[in-house]
């Protein structure tokens, strides 16, 4: 049985402190309208000692085996016609960590997709998301980007590094009985629909409205074993997103909540949310910020469209009982 540490139910969302994949492979069914999240960039950051986080692995392949289990899950409770998006990037391996003291990129991006594309998602939309390198360099130092190499051995270096949102489909029978997702002129004006179209996202100059710094605050949420940063999804990403691909009083989900931005967002919007995180003081923070959003979404939402009688998002999508096994 699941063994959920920790559970929050609001009006409209639940969050859980449990292991995504156990989590997933309680939800019914066709019960997700879109999900939305940033997994563990592999071995990157470990958030918790546990055997269960994701970031808990040797190698890049192994992380891909474990996150499979995942996306098998998520395709099958994913409504048939309807999405999942991944916030991704390559990652830098060292001379230190290889066998023969290369060094380079680690194709974190696209060993994602071919695990979606495995898992029998249909590869649907890619979106770059550039990133300031000058600022890059400043934070890491990166010998890749170096002013010096580029003068003096430009072998050495390479670019900066852009971050992804890959978006995968469902194909699947029963397509054509899954409520389709409309958007109004009045609320989405062509204008809207052209800069949501967009290939590409720039957080600068030509997006003022996508700030890097647009997250949510992640201070509140760390405890003494915290080993390295959480990396929250931008709030304007998710926002496009959950905007594009759900209908007000549909759910979302994110296996990998963190301190809850994708939920955060969905709220805002009138969305139900449910989301799973391994860490207890992620979930917690996130568990407050989901409070604070379900408050001020509660106007965005369409008249009657809460279950009936105070119903908990858990008990309206049959999930109330994966959280009946507290450990
Ligand atoms: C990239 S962060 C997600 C950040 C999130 N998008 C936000 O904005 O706060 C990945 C998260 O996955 C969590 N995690 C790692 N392994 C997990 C697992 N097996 N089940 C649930 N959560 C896990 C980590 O604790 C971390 O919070």
């Amino acid at each position: 049985m699941t063994k959920v540490v920790d559970q929050f139910l609001g009006a409209r969302f639940g969050a859980y402190c449990v292991d995504a994949v156990e989590f997933a492979a309680g939800l019914p069914d066709a019960s997700v309208d879109f999900s939305v999240y940033s997994p563990p960039f592999s071995s990157l950051y470990i958030y918790s000692e546990s055997a269960r986080d994701m970031g808990n692995v040797s190698n890049d392949a192994e992380f891909q085996a474990t996150y499979r289990h995942l996306l098998r899950e998520l395709f099958r409770v994913t409504r048939p016609g309807r999405l999942t998006a991944i916030h991704v990037k390559d990652l830098v391996f060292y001379s230190n960590s290889s066998d023969d003291g290369s060094r380079g990129l680690r194709p974190f991006t696209m060993e994602s997709l071919f695990s979606h594309l495995a898992e029998g998602w249909t590869y649907h939309r890619m979106i770059t998301i550039s990133r300031c390198p000058v600022k890059e360099m400043q934070k890491t130092k990166a010998d890749r980007l170096l002013y010096k190499h580029f003068r003096e051995d430009a072998a050495r270096t390479g670019g900066g590094l852009a971050e992804y949102v890959l978006v995968f489909r469902k194909w699947a029978p029963g397509m054509d009985e899954t409520p389709r997702v409309t958007h109004s002129r009045e609320e989405y004006p062509l204008d809207t629909w052209q800069d949501y179209a967009q290939p590409a996202f720039f957080t600068q100059d030509l997006w003022p409205d996508m700030r890097e710094t647009d997250v949510l605050n992640v201070k509140a949420a760390r405890d003494g074993q915290d080993e390295k940063h959480l990396c929250p999804m931008p709030l304007d990403i998710a926002e496009r997103l959950v905007r594009q691909y759900t209908n007000p009083g549909e759910t979302v989900f994110s296996p990998f909540m963190g301190i809850g931005s994708e939920g955060f967002v969905a709220l805002k919007h009138g969305r139900r949310f449910i989301g799973s995180e391994l860490k207890e003081s992620y979930f917690r923070q996130a568990v407050r910020n989901l409070r604070e959003a379900e408050h001020d979404g509660q106007a965005a939402l369409f008249e009657g469209d809460l279950p009936e009688g105070g119903a908990t998002l858990a008990s309206a999508r049959g999930i109330g009982a994966i959280g009946a096994a507290a450990e």
